[in-house]
């Protein structure tokens, strides 16, 4: 018989060789390393579910309800599998519905649930659409870490803000806390295309910062102009460690500072033996050639952003 429930600290191993398994570190379904699933489940416990054949577990569903886009609170689909032997009986399609009636009762203020996907992956593909998920494209972006730090050079070029102050660390978080409510009014990279503006203040201190400290990045005069987030952890199969800018805020009219952030980023991702760059775009690739980026210069692979609305 097949259990699905809430997972238990002691159900991680398995949860994370299920995972290993599954998200063979390709161009978008890239796993990450242990630590990061035992930090998640330290401060979200609730949000990890689990199907059981037998006591043994044979798949899981990953959530993260922490997210707000314009104010609407957000629920990520973060993670899906199904061990690779009990696939294509059911199992992935059951994990959903339970996740997403447990998303419904548990957080009823989530407006939203949205997951990326492969665009190749026809499975998990039929499952959001009978789940009525709508889906939109996207590009993961990837760059090798030589142009990428000749590009912020060249965008820099002589616009060097000298006056503009850096924090990282506990400094950037404390900053960051301080001046949470700006956030939304800011622009993203590349302007108004990444989903997840904002983490709630407490994913930012129990986990995002707990997870990377130093991937933590504040610049601001006398307030805020600026925020990234950046990860070091990621190890992609083609093109070796992987950093991802998870998230990078300017004021309006100020996006130099986006450059500003990433070149304060940059000394850190190579002290950690970054190989390539990556961040996430919508639609159209013309963005990055506004910004300076040549066509030449990035990979860009398409992948599926899925969106539900459960209400509003
Ligand atoms: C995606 C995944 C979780 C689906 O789990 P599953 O238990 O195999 O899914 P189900 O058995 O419920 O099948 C889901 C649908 O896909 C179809 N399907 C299953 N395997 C298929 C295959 N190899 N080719 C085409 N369709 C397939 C099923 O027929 C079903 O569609 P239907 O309901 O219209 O009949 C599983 O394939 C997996 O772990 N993949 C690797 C990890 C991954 O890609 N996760 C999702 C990305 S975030």
């Amino acid at each position: 018989m097949i259990v699905v429930e809430r997972a238990s600290a002691e159900d991680l191993r398995a949860i994370y060789s299920i995972g290993k398994e599954s998200f063979n570190n390709d161009t978008c379904s890239q796993w990450p390393p242990y630590l990061f699933l035992e930090v998640a489940f330290a401060s979200m416990p609730d949000n990890f579910i689990v199907a059981k054949h037998d006591d043994e577990i044979i798949g899981f569903v990953i959530l993260n309800p922490n997210y707000e886009i314009n104010g609407r609170r957000v629920c990520e689909l973060s993670w899906i599998a199904v061990r690779e032997k009990y696939r294509g009986k059911g199992i992935g399609s059951i994990l959903t519905k339970e996740a997403l009636n447990y998303v419904s009762v548990k957080y009823p203020e989530v407006e939203l649930i949205v997951a990326y996907t492969r665009i190749d992956n026809i499975p998990i593909h039929r499952i959001l659409r009978k789940n009525g998920f709508e889906a939109s494209k996207k590009y993961f972006i990837y760059l090798d870490i030589e142009i990428f730090s000749q590009w912020v050079r060249r965008v820099l070029g002589a616009q060097k803000d000298e006056k503009a102050v850096i924090l990282s660390g506990k400094e950037a978080l404390d900053k960051l806390l301080e001046w949470y409510d700006v956030l939304p009014r800011m622009i993203e990279f590349p302007e108004g295309l990444n989903t997840f503006t904002l983490s709630s203040k407490q994913m930012l201190k129990k986990f995002w910062f707990k997870l990377e400290p130093d991937g933590f990045y504040v610049i601001m005069d006398n307030k805020l102009e600026g925020f990234g987030m950046i990860q070091t952890f990621w190890q992609h199969l083609y093109y070796g460690r992987n950093a991802w800018i998870l998230s990078l805020l300017a004021s309006p009219n100020r996006k130099i500072v986006w450059f500003q952030i990433l070149n304060a980023s940059l000394n850190y991702m190579l002290s950690r033996g970054i190989k390539t760059v990556s961040f996430t775009i919508h639609n159209s690739l013309e963005s990055l050639t506004e910004l300076g980026l040549k066509q030449k210069e990035f990979h860009a692979f398409p992948v599926l952003f899925w969106c539900k609305r459960l209400r509003g």
